[in-house]
């Protein structure tokens, strides 16, 4: 917060300056440090604002836009998967907007848009997967697995963390890739077995491919872009495509309905979709694949052509009925299980 900066001069305290007419409270669901990035850029280039930050996982987000829709105290939801923004929008909580940026941005992110009735738009897209850590598995003598089949494998028990997809997007998309691979019978007595191999379900997605990065654990399922970004930290992590085909977010961003600082919001709005500012985020290790068309996409991004990616449906699995029933099934058959 700098709204209020006391001068001090030769040791005399001077009238507090008022540095910031404007305000916005944002929520930020990528990670905290392309986060801290965004904000301190966008405040050196707009004095006039500051910015109030808070970094929720995407499901932790949705939460508190819904639990604050009779009075929002957030102006804007930048970052995180694209399914609880749909879901958001579908609600009624975020506002419809048409940024003169829209054309700027490659089909996908504008089909995010169309598919919400303008009320989010993608913001950067990146394909799921696992980062294992190398050493661990040589020790071990675990075989990386190729496949979501492999992760199975009696070898690897206790060696997998994924998040818990109530709180964080990136779990949520894991089990809807699963059920659209596999079928939602076969992904829930899938992801059952696969409990046996996992210690923990974290709070935030890409928790478990730093707990991989730090020896903690052998494996964690994240989108392939959190895993290189700890390799190009340099930890002994490698990055795998599941053999199957995989699921990808659309990640994205909204303006929330009702909002009390909409001038400001609709200022970051466009700022961030700016080829320069989505050109910015690989400075901050954060590797996905920018929605504005003439942003090159870092040379470090896994390359989604080369990766078998599935016909994610946004639209299903980003509606409100859909994304409800496979979180209280997931509670109901996963969450439940005691971990062994
Ligand atoms: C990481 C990824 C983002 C993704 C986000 C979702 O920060 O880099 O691309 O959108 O996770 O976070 P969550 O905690 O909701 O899984």
């Amino acid at each position: 917060m700098k709204t209020l900066t006391s001068v001090l001069l030769g040791g005399v305290a001077l009238m507090p300056v008022a540095a910031a007419a404007g305000e916005l409270n944002l929520i930020c669901s990528a990670d905290v440090v392309i986060c801290e990035k965004l904000v301190s850029e966008f405040e050196a280039s707009h004095s006039d604002i500051d910015v109030n930050m808070v970094r929720l996982s995407s499901g932790e987000a949705y939460a508190k836009v819904r639990a604050e829709a009779r009075n929002p105290q957030t102006d804007l939801w930048w970052g995180g998967t694209g399914d609880p923004h749909l879901q958001a929008a579908q609600d009624g909580l975020t506002a419809e907007y048409k940024s003169e940026m829209l054309g700027q941005l490659h089909d996908w992110a504008q089909g995010q848009a169309e598919t919400s009735g303008y009320r989010t738009v993608g913001v950067y897209s990146g394909a799921l997967g696992w980062g294992y850590n190398t050493e661990i598995f040589k020790q071990k003598g675990i075989t990386p697995p190729n496949c979501w089949a492999d992760l199975l494998d009696p070898a690897l028990k206790g060696e997998i963390q994924i998040a818990d997809p109530n709180s964080s997007g990136t779990a949520y998309t894991t089990l809807a890739t699963l059920v659209q691979i596999m079928g939602e019978d076969e992904a829930f007595e899938f992801l059952k077995k696969m409990h046996a191999n996992v210690s923990q379900y974290t709070k935030s997605g890409s928790a478990p491919v730093k707990a991989a990065a730090r020896g903690e654990t052998g494996l964690g399922i994240v989108f392939q872009h959190d895993a290189v970004a700890q390799a190009v930290e340099g930890f002994p992590v490698a990055v795998g495509s599941p053999c199957e085909g995989t699921g990808y977010e659309i990640g994205s961003m909204s303006l929330i309905e009702g909002g009390q600082n909409e001038a400001e919001a609709k200022a970051f709005y466009d700022w961030v979709l700016t080829a320069e500012v989505q050109g910015m985020m690989p400075e901050a290790g954060s590797f996905q694949i920018p929605s504005n068309a003439s942003a090159t996409p870092p040379k470090e991004a896994p390359d989604l052509s080369t990766i078998k990616l599935i016909d994610y449906d946004f639209a299903e699995y980003g509606s409100a009925e859909r994304r409800k029933q496979l979180l209280a099934r997931w509670d109901k058959e996963v969450g439940s299980l005691p971990l062994q």
